[in-house]
């Protein structure tokens, strides 16, 4: 994409949420994004998306963070979603072991639509659920590792890790 004309603004990434339903996607978007988390937010239909500016190197990098639908029948469509991303953030829910088991299908999906290497981070939310943990902080390394992706648990609610974990993902794609 060119925004080259626009001095300062030399570089823009699109970077893609994905993962299942109620995993957290527009929490952790929101709360990168604006600060906000919302109890009791509503499934996402169809697309929504934010661009945020960070400063790597001296340089104003922006990244245009797209969210979809966890739910197959509000999704969009599937390849417009995926199409130009070079940097995927996995959800899921340590709470929910379902969310877990998904992941490989949902890398399964990146893989099949993305056209360049995209840089990709594992990302368990809702760590503030600790108290009803169903997957291990091993389980989620190990399946990182497994699929050479970054690895963070993260919390929308209380705000753990969620800079970095976008962070992490534009800085490597930059
Ligand atoms: P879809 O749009 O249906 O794909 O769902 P989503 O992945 O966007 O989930 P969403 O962000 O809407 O969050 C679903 C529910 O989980 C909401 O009730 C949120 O308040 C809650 N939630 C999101 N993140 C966290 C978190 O880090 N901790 C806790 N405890 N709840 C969270
Ligand atoms: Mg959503």
């Amino acid at each position: 994409m060119d925004s080259s004309d626009d001095e300062g603004e030399e570089y823009l990434f699109k970077v893609v949420i994905i993962g299942d339903s109620a995993v957290g996607k527009s929490n952790l978007l929101s709360r990168y994004a604006r600060n906000e988390f919302n109890m009791h937010s509503k499934a996402t239909i169809g697309v929504e998306f934010q661009t945020q500016t960070m400063e790597i190197n001296g340089k104003e990098v922006k990244a245009q963070i797209w969210d979809t639908a966890g739910q197959e029948r509000f999704r969009a469509v599937t390849s417009a979603y995926y199409r130009g991303a070079v940097g995927a953030l996995v959800v899921y829910d340590i709470s929910r072991t379902t969310t877990f088991d998904s992941v490989s299908r949902w890398l399964q999906e990146l893989q099949t639509h993305s056209d360049t290497t995209v840089a990709r981070m594992l990302v368990g939310n809702k760590c503030d659920l600790n108290n009803i943990r169903a997957v291990s902080v091993e389980d989620g390394k190990k399946l990182a590792e497994e699929h050479g992706l970054f690895f963070l648990e993260t919390s929308a609610l209380d705000s753990t890790n969620v800079k970095t974990a976008f962070q992490t993902v534009i800085r490597e794609i930059y």
